[in-house]
């Protein structure tokens, strides 16, 4: 396989929230990469999202005009798949979450030459499952990005049960290339960020139910206390509560009932109350 520096052509597929941010870290790098998407209207929107982001990185100083354009110059956006993954050295896929999805693209992708690297950036599901729907499945790797990927460090590189050695080594070399701090961790559910993630969420919303504390001194336990950037239930109403639940209940399925979600969750998503994005969760957003 070959070494991240000498990647020059990638595809990306999926282009929403992960995918532009993908797509924009490779073509940062000098990668010329092709985001392919099943709708015209998330390619146009990928693509002003990407300038958007640039645009603001000019204003902040942090990106150099002839940077912004050579980014801007690197990506192509099409509703092709065969067009966007020719000749691609890397393909990082980020359609939705959905394991049938997930292998249904795979499956085509396996036909690409068997040095691409074939990399999924699902946050749960199972990397083994998605790598055994490809032909040469040594070369599936988890590439976990974090959102927004332009400003999150963290890629959690996982080693699905038949990758190989260099298609790992390559992935988190890439990581690295994109300006990223990989992790290497093995196919197991939540990886790593999400379990230990989850874990935290859940037993803050455990103590808010047994009275321990009201939901700012929880978050301020961790946040003064542990030098956490923001605290547990500030951030799941950040990320949304439906959103975790629905992790906490796939964890709890496959790693057992510490994982179990606690009553107040499951009530507070039926009430619709999701965090952030419906105004009400553990605070009030206006
Ligand atoms: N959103 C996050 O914070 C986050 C973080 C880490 C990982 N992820 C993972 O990244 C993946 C993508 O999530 P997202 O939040 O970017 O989703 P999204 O819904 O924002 O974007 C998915 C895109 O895929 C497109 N799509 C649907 N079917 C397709 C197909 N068959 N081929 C090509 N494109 C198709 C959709 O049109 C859409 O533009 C998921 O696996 C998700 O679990 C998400």
């Amino acid at each position: 396989m070959r070494t991240a520096e000498s990647v020059t052509r990638a595809a990306v597929l999926g282009s929403g929230t992960m995918g532009h941010g993908i797509a924009q870290a490779l073509a940062m790098a000098g990668i010329r990469t092709r985001v392919y998407d099943v709708q015209e209207a998330a390619l146009a929107e990928a693509r002003a999202r990407v300038r958007a982001n640039l645009e603001q990185g000019v204003e902040k100083g942090k990106v150099s005009a002839g940077a912004r354009d050579a980014a801007l110059a690197a990506l192509e956006f099409t509703t092709d798949l065969a067009r966007a993954t020719d000749g691609a050295e890397v393909v990082i896929e980020a359609v939705p979450e959905k394991l049938e999805l997930k292998r249904t693209l795979f499956a085509e992708l396996g036909r690409l030459p068997s040095e691409v690297l074939l990399a999924t950036n699902t946050s749960s599901l199972s990397i083994t499952k998605i790598a055994a729907a490809a032909a040469h499945q040594e070369r599936v790797v988890g590439m976990h990005f974090f959102n927004p990927v332009h400003i999150m460090k963290l890629v959690e590189v996982v080693r699905a049960e038949h990758s190989a050695r260099p298609a790992v080594e390559l992935a988190l070399a890439l990581a690295v290339r994109l300006g990223k701090d990989p992790i290497e961790v093995a196919d197991a559910p939540g990886f790593a960020s999400s379990r230990l993630g989850i874990a935290i969420g859940l037993e803050a919303i455990r103590m808010l139910e047994a009275g321990v504390a009201a939901p700012a001194d929880i978050d301020k336990a961790m946040t003064l206390g542990y030098g956490f950037p923001m605290g547990p239930l500030r951030l799941t109403d950040l990320v949304g509560l439906d959103v975790r639940l629905s992790i906490a209940e796939y964890l709890a399925q496959e790693l057992g009932t510490r994982f179990t979600p606690p009553q107040l969750l499951r009530d507070k998503v039926a009430r619709g109350e999701l965090g952030k994005k419906s105004g009400h969760g553990f605070y009030e957003w206006t």
